[in-house]
């Protein structure tokens, strides 16, 4: 088998806007209308269970709805002929419904829950975690270990479990390109500085991104066309 050059894919919220999920820095700070800290931090979770279950019921009855964009399927067709990893913050299951066959969700799934508390103490293993799709949980919905189920999300405030693996992807990558992030949230906003020196960095956002790395270059528009105009840059370069 020829080698293939390895691209590494890191997105946010703004891959999935042309899909009609909203962005979390935009209207005001306000995700759908609730204060982040409140519905996706571990201290809101224990201020108020049922309205966080609540919260996440209406994201993933919202993501039923929603549907892949051109943006996702582009990216899931570099499989065509690059080796690529998706390494997303998104919640939601775009990315693989669009065909991407490897995607790293550093902030977790929406589809998925798993005990409040794991057999190690807080911490948890991968095989507690409950497929749910996209239905509801509710206060006293229990795991089989006796403990309330909650997102199988990482809360503002909890460690980031999958950073150790994305960033191997970065640093084995051949090019990078990050798509549709403010780059406000860190680790995973630190992540293209593992990229080895001399790959490139490409961005695709329509907004201004603050950031002051010169190695980074923008294509500032929507993810769909962008990635339409990402797509034959590579081709003309020959890459
Ligand atoms: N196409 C591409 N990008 C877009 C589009 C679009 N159509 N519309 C908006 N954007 C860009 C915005 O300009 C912004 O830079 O998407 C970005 C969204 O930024 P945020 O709302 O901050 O989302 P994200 O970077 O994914 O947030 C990171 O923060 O709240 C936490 O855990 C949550 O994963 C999330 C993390």
């Amino acid at each position: 088998m020829t080698h293939r050059k390895k691209i590494v894919v890191l997105t946010g919220a703004g891959v999935s806007v042309e899909s009609g999920l909203s962005t979390f820095r935009g209207q005001g700070g306000l995700w759908e209308g609730h204060d982040p800290q409140e519905v996706a931090s571990i201290e809101g979770w224990r201020r108020n269970r049922a309205l966080v279950l609540q919260f996440y019921n209406e994201r993933r009855a919202q993501l039923e709805h929603a549907r892949p964009n051109a943006a996702h399927l582009a990216i899931a067709a570099l499989e065509d002929r690059y080796d690529v990893t998706v390494v997303t913050q998104n919640v939601d299951n775009l990315h693989e419904r669009a065909g991407s066959t490897r995607v790293l969700h550093l902030h977790g799934e929406l589809t998925k829950v798993r005990p409040e508390d794991g057999i190690y103490d807080r911490t948890f293993s991968e095989e507690e975690v409950i497929d749910v799709g996209f239905g509801a949980v509710e206060p006293g919905d229990l795991a089989p270990n006796g403990s309330q189920l909650r997102p199988h999300i990482v809360f503002f405030g909890e460690a980031v479990p999958k950073i150790e693996r994305a960033i191997d992807c970065v640093q084995a990558a051949d090019l990078m390109l990050i798509v549709g992030t403010s780059l406000a949230v860190y680790p995973a906003a630190g992540l293209y500085r593992y990229a080895r020196a001399g790959v490139p960095v490409y961005l695709i956002d329509p907004e201004e991104v603050a950031l002051y790395d010169k190695r980074i270059v923008q294509i500032r528009d929507v993810a769909t066309r962008g990635m339409a105009r990402f797509t034959d840059m590579l081709r003309e370069k020959g890459f």
